[in-house]
């Protein structure tokens, strides 16, 4: 018999869990972005289709694939159907927090998976304006999720001796 005790994840995690929305790699994106380390599971790859409309950058897809838990996955999937449509100066503005209140709340456990799914946006945000005039909206600070995924990914490195992956491309 078991003993592990099952988190309490709220019914929209466990939905979306089931059925996630906007799942899979995506052929021509203009950007993607990567956050976690595939060493212990834990990672998110975003793929964005970026157009300019009328001089403002919009998300006109996206879509992701995931490497993680039921509320790593659940968090990439709301992600994308929040920001799908959305300005990348809005995309910017969205937290981790409104991806766990989305969810109904995760589990104070899990918090760091809708920490990874923000994380990876905002790489996919940054690796867009790489090499293009940068919005006066983009901090050069870093923002809490991009630190925390970095913290993270630098314990994975130190504990599985593998380099979690720095792939993120624009074009
Ligand atoms: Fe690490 Fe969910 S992404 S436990």
């Amino acid at each position: 018999m078991s003993t592990r005790i099952p988190l309490p994840y709220s019914p929209k995690v466990l939905k979306y869990f089931r059925n996630p929305k906007n799942m899979g790699a995506m052929k021509n994106p203009s950007v993607v972005s990567t956050a976690g380390s595939p060493a212990c599971g834990d990672m998110i790859r975003l793929y964005l289709r970026i157009n300019n409309v009328n001089g403002v950058d919009v998300i006109e897809d996206i879509t992701f694939e995931s490497y993680g838990c039921a509320a790593n996955i659940a968090a990439a999937s709301i992600l994308t159907e929040l920001v799908k449509g959305r300005t990348l100066k809005d995309a910017w503005n969205v937290t981790w927090r409104q991806i766990s209140d989305a969810l109904g709340g995760l589990p104070a456990i899990k918090y760091h998976c809708s920490i990874l799914a923000v994380g990876a946006l905002k790489r996919a945000i940054r690796a867009y304006y790489k090499d293009r005039i940068k919005p006066e909206w983009l901090p050069k600070e870093l923002s809490v999720e991009e630190k925390q995924t970095m913290e993270e990914e630098a314990i994975l490195e130190k504990i599985y001796g593998i380099r979690a992956s720095s792939d993120d491309q624009g074009k």
